[in-house]
């Protein structure tokens, strides 16, 4: 058994964090530092990608001196990161041309939007299985290369290089001898066909991009390289990537086809294992790569919900009827139930599986009678609906046998919240020990390929759950709860444009 540590560097959208994980898969030592956000315009979101690396090389500096080791006992580096944000940075000097562009960042709506109406989306949907939306990487490469001075010259002449934030801070650890990236962070780019595994030059012309800016795409589990230079100490083995989402995937465990995991953030993520089959979908959600081990491509499905937590950020600083986020679980858990109140918190409009920018967020079902703790228990239960529209879309595009919802992220600590989602689902709702899923999974990933863990079965073994959370609630009522929350549903949509 060994007795050295896996470093997973996990790049958020807020903050950079670096975990040492044991050969049991428990954590060691965390680290953690926030970095700026930067709004240039109203729906414009960047980061600086110089403090994306200094952050993230700081806290792996200090997760490794807080648990008093040095860069001798680690095993390796595995990689996971904010998808689609986009960085494109001079070859010849390792400086960025640009902020980074965040996955949030909607200027590309409109190029989008053309995109669609010159009928393409069926070209990118078929080949990448994603949407032609500002979301992903593809348009807002474009943009940087039109609107950057002299970004396409550099490009043309083979001195530009993009990447995901992956392929960005690898570049940096080896000190610019690898610009790779992973099959899950290439699937989100609008520029990877996903059902041959290769960059597609069709998409590449449409969108007017060379192809000369791009990183190689290996496996999510193989040893790429080495750090150099003096960044984190030499040597150390790359040998885990995987895209945050995908990561937590796998860091719950989720190999077998139809197993499906919940991320509770601020909106929910959430993932179902398809196996060797790319899905497309009916229902409005993605199909993705969830990774690539040992030549074998496995998909996923995938749903996003815009506001999840954030209901609860939003009782606590908007309305003031909670006095921290802990709050919530007591005031809910005072009434029996939510008095037939509904909450719809479209607040950005509606994500997965229904798509409506235009949709607000409303409460409704409000009597004489209804109190701050009616309100809690209804916004608590909105997230539950979410996640349950969401799952239902997945059944159906799946047409799999679903047993269960592994659960991770900060909310996953309400017990509440959980008791209420297994009801709502009608399946039970699964609680891992470590819930730090994103960066077990890059550790776990890593871990394969260098052979610190021997394979699969040694890590699934050690998987452990903490609470199984059961359906207590009776059939009938749930789907009488859930007729209620699409009556509520209905009313929120479309309602910006009225
Ligand atoms: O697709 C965006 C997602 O990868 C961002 O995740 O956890 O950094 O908000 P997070």
């Amino acid at each position: 058994m060994s007795n050295k540590f896996i470093i997973a560097l996990d790049q958020g959208t807020t903050s950079s964090r670096a975990i040492l994980f044991d050969h049991q898969g428990k954590i060691h030592s965390v680290a953690q530092k926030e970095f700026a956000q930067h709004y240039p315009k109203a729906g414009w979101v960047e980061h600086d990608a110089d403090e994306i690396w200094s952050s993230q090389v700081s806290v792996a500096s200090e997760a490794i001196a807080r648990a008093q080791l040095t860069t001798k006992d680690i095993d390796s580096i595995g990689i996971t990161n904010q998808r689609e944000t986009t960085v494109l940075w001079n070859r010849k000097t390792g400086k960025p041309i640009h902020n980074a562009i965040v996955w949030q960042d909607r200027r590309t709506a409109e190029f989008c939007q053309n995109l669609v109406s010159n009928g393409h989306e069926e070209t990118f949907t078929a080949k990448t299985g994603l949407r032609l939306d500002p979301y992903f990487s593809g348009t807002k490469i474009t943009w940087i290369l039109d609107n950057v001075k002299g970004a396409r010259e550099l490009a043309e002449a083979g001195d530009l290089a993009f990447g995901t934030v992956d392929s960005w801070l690898i570049w940096n650890l080896t000190g610019g001898d690898l610009h790779i990236t992973d099959p899950t962070n290439a699937s989100r780019t609008l520029l990877f066909n996903i059902h041959t595994g290769e960059w597609d030059q069709e998409l590449l012309d449409i969108l007017n991009i060379p192809a000369s800016v791009l990183p190689v795409v290996k496996e999510s589990s193989e040893i790429y390289g080495t750090t150099s230079g003096n960044n984190l100490g030499s040597q150390i083995p790359i040998a885990g990537i995987a895209g945050d989402q995908q990561a937590a995937l796998f860091g719950q465990m989720c190999i077998e086809p139809g197993m499906i995991k919940s991320t509770y953030g601020t909106g929910c993520f959430m993932l179902i294992n398809t196996g060797d089959q790319a899905i497309t979908t009916k229902n409005n959600l993605l199909t993705t790569v969830a990774w690539k081990i040992n030549g074998k491509t496995t998909y996923a499905l995938e749903g996003s919900v815009f506001i999840g937590g954030a209901v609860v950020q939003w009782l606590r600083d908007e309305l003031g009827i909670i006095k921290s986020s802990a709050d919530i679980e007591a005031k809910a858990a005072a009434v029996k139930d939510s008095g037939d109140v509904y909450l719809v918190p479209a607040f950005a409009g509606l994500g997965a599986p229904h798509w409506d920018p235009y949709a607000r967020g409303l409460i409704v079902g409000i009597t004489r009678g209804t109190s701050a703790n009616h309100i809690c228990r209804a916004a608590l239960e909105s997230i539950c609906f979410q996640v349950d529209d969401v799952l239902y879309a997945m059944k159906s595009d799946s047409e799999m046998a679903i047993p269960q919802m592994r659960v991770d992220g900060g909310a996953t600590v309400n017990n509440l919240l959980m008791q209420l989602q297994t009801d709502i689902l009608g399946i039970p709702v699964v609680r891992p020990q470590v819930q730090e899923t994103t960066a077990l999974g890059a550790a776990y990933l890593a871990g394969l390929a260098t052979g610190f863990w021997k394979d699969i079965d040694e890590i699934q073994s050690q998987w452990a759950v903490d609470r199984e959370f059961k359906p207590e609630m009776s059939e009938e009522d749930a789907n009488k709860k859930r007729q209620r929350w699409l009556k509520a549903l209905n009313r929120a949509k479309q309602w910006a444009d009225d």
